[in-house]
């Protein structure tokens, strides 16, 4: 084996038949065996809620349905377990990786204080973005959609981040023209319109694109079908518009209760000011997927949130390291038994055969120092018997297969958390070329369902 490729494991690794306590391993799966065993009891299927996991139940419900963030979960979804444990406005939800906002949202028009951050400024916007329509009049958004589309002939196309690569090859020449302009006659827009504007702006950019969101990838799809912004935005103003009226008849914005969205990282919550501790959070990272943020919505951060490629590098370097760009940090080192395991076991098929994409490890290391780091400082802002749910799949590479769910509420009994229960919601197919290698294995979705003794 090559030098290099060793530095992809963690030093403790290079002796295989140790197990780090000079105890010669044998058997592979001894730690996640124990650990299945430890929660077999905490472990219940509820395989209704798997569909509520996903964006999908969104797709018709008023306001939600206006940005499609794909990695979101659904409202239904939120007001379930608001219903299980009780959530009433003597609550204080807090929503550590809070996405577009469907737990905020969700409290919000329930009337229940929330709090919410994300590391990427698209998830920050739109969370804060939504709650705000709820103020509109009907016949507002169309009357301040015409009015920036008035001044359309004569904007000068905005400053975008034009160096970042997919920039240059995204659109034609016409939509590109014609996204910078709309992005200067919005932002000349009088608040809330230049953010309720900025949201269906933001919405309808991966449709006028040769590009589409697709699995893990932004894919570059060039005989794709695309649309001009003016024709996507008139029909998504139009559905705003019927979405003010439907909420009107359905009586939602009586008493909202607005959340506060910040820009953070969860990783580090010392500087978010909290009005109070929180009693509650309904929350679902990352998943350790290799799935990057700020590759998916690239686009919508060239547009609006950043100047040039180094910021986007930026974001990318700063947000938890669930994707296989991750780099190692001085000090990274297994925060659990079965996850050195699964390393170790990594480490022992590379020496037979190389890995098909060798810096997995290395990211299944970086994201659980990540999210251990996280749980510490959920148990140190969390309200005693506040609640933790949160969702989260598990996966599986090279046949290692990964209990996230299990290992991470392990962590969390550690720093002092009651592991009530993990509600399995879905199972998921391995990828078709890990069946053809390693065979079918079904991996879990859980809500992995914590208490602060
Ligand atoms: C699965 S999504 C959450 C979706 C959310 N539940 C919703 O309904 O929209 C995970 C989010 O974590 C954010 N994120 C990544 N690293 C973060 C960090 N260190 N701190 C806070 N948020 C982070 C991502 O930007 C992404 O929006």
């Amino acid at each position: 084996m090559k030098s290099e490729q060793l530095s992809i494991f963690p030093e403790e690794f290079v002796d295989i038949e140790s197990n780090g306590n000079g105890n010669v391993v044998d058997s592979n799966e001894y730690f996640r065996t124990k650990l299945e065993r430890k929660y077999a009891d905490r472990l219940y299927e509820n395989l209704k809620i798997g569909s509520l996991v996903s964006y999908q139940g969104n797709k018709n419900l008023p306001l939600l349905r206006l940005y499609r963030y794909k990695e979101a979960f659904s409202y239904q979804f939120v007001r379930d377990f608001f219903n299980e444990f009780n959530i009433s406005k003597k609550d204080y939800v807090f929503d550590p990786f809070c996405g577009m906002g469907t737990t905020l949202f969700t409290s919000c028009i329930n009337g229940i204080s929330s709090i919410g951050t994300d590391k990427l400024p698209t998830g920050v916007f739109i969370a804060q973005t939504l709650p705000q329509l709820l103020t509109l009049e009907p016949g507002s958004i169309l009357k301040a959609y015409e009015e920036a589309k008035r001044r359309l002939p004569d904007a000068q196309e905005a400053e975008i981040a034009e160096d970042v690569r997919i920039m240059k090859i995204a659109f034609s020449p016409e939509n590109l023209s014609a996204l910078r302009k709309w992005k200067t006659v919005i932002s000349e827009s009088p608040q809330p319109f230049k953010d309720v504007l900025g949201l269906l702006y933001l919405s309808v950019i991966e449709h006028c694109s040769y590009t589409s969101k697709d699995g893990q990838f932004l894919r570059y799809l060039p005989q794709k079908e695309i649309f001009t912004p003016v024709e996507l935005l008139d029909k998504k103003v139009v559905e705003a518009e019927q979405d003010l009226l439907s909420l009107q008849k359905l009586g939602w914005n009586k008493f909202p209760s607005y959340p506060d969205v910040f820009q953070g990282d969860t990783r580090d919550l010392s500087d978010i000011p909290f009005k109070r501790e929180p009693t509650f959070i309904l929350t679902s990272p990352p998943y350790a997927n290799r799935y990057d943020y700020t590759r998916s919505y690239s686009l919508e951060l060239c547009f609006n949130f950043v100047n040039n490629f180094d910021e986007l590098k930026k974001l990318r370097f700063g947000i938890l390291r669930s994707h296989i760009e991750s780099k190692e940090e001085e000090g990274d080192s297994s925060p659990h038994e079965a996850l050195t395991e699964i390393l170790e076991n990594l480490y022992r098929k590379h020496q037979i055969q190389k890995l098909n994409n060798d810096r997995i490890p290395i990211m299944l290391l970086a994201y659980f120092v990540d999210m251990h780091k996280v749980i510490k400082e959920w148990y140190r802002i969390c309200a005693r018997d506040s609640v933790v749910a949160m969702v989260v799949d598990n996966v599986r590479f090279e046949g290692e297969h990964v209990p996230v769910d299990l290992i991470l509420s392990d962590l969390a009994e550690r720093e002092g958390f009651d592991v009530e229960k993990i509600i399995v919601a879905r199972y998921k197919g391995n990828s078709s070329q890990q069946m053809g290698k390693y065979g079918r294995f079904p991996v879990r979705e859980s809500i992995t369902v914590w208490r602060k003794k």
